[in-house]
């Protein structure tokens, strides 16, 4: 795992060539919204690019993490189907109705029936990279992909893929920090039940560490966001509980009341949580400083999972569920 997370600046380089030689078709019908459809490491990366693409996107862009897609979803939708081994049946449900619905298909997949599928019937698909072990190791591909198919729909311009490049070289330049503070945090909060709280910009980022603590860690955590919990789990901190290690993911794009807001949680957390750590986000923009936060999170949970006497490459319990479902 290690090997794969030190990976990821090469990777997002390879996923901007892949992309760059891809052809999408532009759709014969407008483009009104955009779904995507993609569980666990594969579904992750529409939730970056939804928040990447905010200030620019003159669509919608809803990601959605189950069989069923919304009712809207029609001709005039651009509808990605994302599943690394190209077999997830949640993903595959999704796919048919995709096309029961007209809607304007690419698949994101490095082989299996979606990879088939679309070829039998004459879709758009970008081919990923086979082989890996892990499809959560694969986030830089997802994620990528998804720009350039917005970039050759003409729905955003170029200058989110240029910030990838950038945010590739920043991860480079930082990779020995980066290691370091994942290792200070994994050493605090290996035994810990982690709760990681940040601004709803970067929920995303949130989303990513809670699935590397559970897949790479092995171990239990969950999140939520700033403002939203403000009104609802702060109430919850009302008892002192060492077990509990808060993570505040800060960030220089924090606007003035956020950043009060999150001073005051802290503060009341602060009374019951067993520890709070800052990381701060480091870079010029929100590509950047989203992919470094997610980089030190991958390493984090990497070496949380050695802490813990786990291998991070194993998740024998979704392949049991996987196998179990595949023979009812
Ligand atoms: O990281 C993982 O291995 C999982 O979260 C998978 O991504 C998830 O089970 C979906 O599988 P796939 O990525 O092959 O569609």
């Amino acid at each position: 795992m290690k090997k794969l997370i030190a990976g990821f600046p090469a990777q997002l380089i390879e996923a901007l060539e892949i992309g760059a030689a891809a052809n999408i078709r532009k759709s014969e019908k407008p483009i009104h919204k955009a779904y995507v459809a993609g569980m666990g490491g594969s579904g992750i990366g529409a939730d970056f690019v939804a928040s990447f693409i905010r200030d620019e996107s003159p669509i919608p862009y809803h990601t959605g993490k189950g069989y069923d897609i919304p009712a809207w979803v029609d001709e005039n939708t651009l509808a990605i189907a994302s599943s690394y081994s190209g077999n997830t049946e949640e993903t595959l449900s999704a796919f048919q109705q995709f096309q029961e619905r007209g809607a304007k298909i690419v698949c994101l997949a490095s082989a299996g029936k979606l990879v088939e599928s679309a070829k039998a019937n004459g879709l758009d698909y970008i081919q990923l990279p086979a082989g890996s072990p892990s499809p959560r190791a694969c986030l830089g591909y997802s994620l990528v992909q998804q720009l350039w198919i917005l970039n050759k729909l003409g729905i955003i311009g170029s200058s989110l893929l240029d910030q990838i490049r950038g945010a590739s070289d920043f991860l480079t330049k930082h990779q020995e920090s980066i290691q370091e503070r994942a290792k200070q945090i994994a050493a605090l909060i290996h035994d810990r039940v982690p709760i990681i709280y940040t601004l709803d910009r970067f929920e995303p980022v949130a989303v990513r560490m809670r699935q590397q603590f559970n897949e790479n860690g092995k171990m239990l955590c969950w999140h939520h966001v700033i403002p939203e919990m403000n009104h609802n789990e702060l109430v919850g901190w009302r008892e002192e509980d060492s077990r509990l290690a808060v993570l505040f993911l800060r960030s220089s794009l924090e606007s003035h009341r956020n950043q009060t807001r999150t001073e005051i949680t802290k503060e009341v957390v602060g009374n019951f949580a067993g520890s709070v750590l800052e990381i701060q986000a480091k870079g010029d923009n929100l590509v950047e400083q989203s992919l470094y936060l997610v980089h030190l999170a991958d390493w984090l949970s990497a070496y949380l999972a050695d802490e813990r006497g786990f291998d991070a490459i194993e998740i024998k319990v979704i392949d049991f569920l996987k196998e179990s479902l595949a023979r009812q």
